[in-house]
């Protein structure tokens, strides 16, 4: 059962600090490291780890970060035959603060802005073989709408993270299978007068928010309000915990898993991936995630 992202391929440039900076305040930093990233190719590789069957589609720049980074999605097991490099355009780059419990991230899109409706078209019957597609914010808008209508039509699940924060017409909300913001993008998505709780009933089995620290919660078929409260972890680094998390409930998702387990299993995959530096460092195997399931 494959499973395909259509997303984003960033080199990370990360620096550890005390804590992030105020505005306007400089601060010292240490260790800048580059390293893989993308939420596109993030999640593609925490579902790669977790035993999937991944390609991912997307765009590079034709330089050193380009090659690097496809040589480090292949290494991870994902497939890339149909990734682009393009002429011109810088690989996709994302400035990372790591402070002491959280982050701050600035993304410079360069090639991932080359992922249009047109290599949309070129890849379309591999798209379609798909039994989910997986698609976040950090390309064009228009070419997830291109996306999610054609995984519509053609009866493939669509899971939409949509981070960073950006609106999303209510018609595409429909049209996703589940939908996966965290506080800040719902409220981007659907106003902030509405309390999280009503606004998973109206979605049940749909909308999918993740609460941080306070773990995760969903709306089941049935009326439940199920949160499931994160596992205490030893934090180094946040970074990429949510495409952990979107990554690890797919696989189980596509598996046929309900969506209570989904939840469970992409919770504790989450927390074990801050317990290492790096958006994929500490992204956990299978194995690893049921013997820690097995502890809650
Ligand atoms: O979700 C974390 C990711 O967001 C980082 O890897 C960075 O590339 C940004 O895209
Ligand atoms: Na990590």
């Amino acid at each position: 059962m494959k499973i395909s992202v259509v997303g984003s391929i960033n080199m990370d440039m990360t620096v550890k600090a005390e804590r992030i900076p105020l505005k306007g305040e400089t601060l010292k930093g240490e260790d800048l490291k580059y390293i893989p990233g993308g939420k596109g190719a993030n999640q593609a590789v925490a579902m790669a780890k977790l035993g999937a069957d991944v390609e991912m589609f997307g765009c590079v720049g034709d330089d050193g970060a380009g090659k690097e980074l496809l040589k480090n999605l292949e290494d991870m097991g994902v497939k890339t035959g149909n990734i682009r490099t393009v002429e011109g355009v810088p690989t996709g780059i994302a400035l990372i603060t790591v402070g002491e419990n959280d982050n701050t991230i600035i993304v410079v899109a360069g090639a991932n802005d080359c992922v249009d409706k047109a290599y949309v078209d070129s890849i379309k019957d591999e798209l379609l073989q798909s039994e989910v597609v997986v698609l976040q914010h950090e390309i064009p808008q228009e070419t997830n709408e291109y996306v999610i209508r054609l995984c519509h039509e053609n009866g493939v699940k669509v899971v939409l993270n949509p981070g960073p924060a950006r609106p999303v017409k209510q018609e595409i909300v429909e049209l996703v299978t589940y939908l996966t913001p965290n506080e800040h993008e719902a409220k981007i998505i659907f106003g902030d007068e509405i309390q999280t709780e009503e606004l998973l009933k109206r979605y049940p089995e749909k909308l999918l928010i993740t609460q941080g620290s306070k773990g995760v919660s969903m709306c089941l078929a049935g009326g439940e309000v199920l949160l499931v409260p994160a596992r205490k972890a030893a934090v180094v680094d946040t970074t990429g915990a949510g495409d952990t998390l979107n990554g690890a409930f797919t696989v189980q998702i596509a598996k046929g898993e309900s969506v209570r387990e989904a939840l469970r299993f992409g919770n504790v995959a989450a927390s074990l991936s801050t317990e290492k530096f790096g958006a994929q460092g500490g992204m956990p195997t299978f194995e690893e995630v049921m013997a820690e399931l097995e502890k809650c």
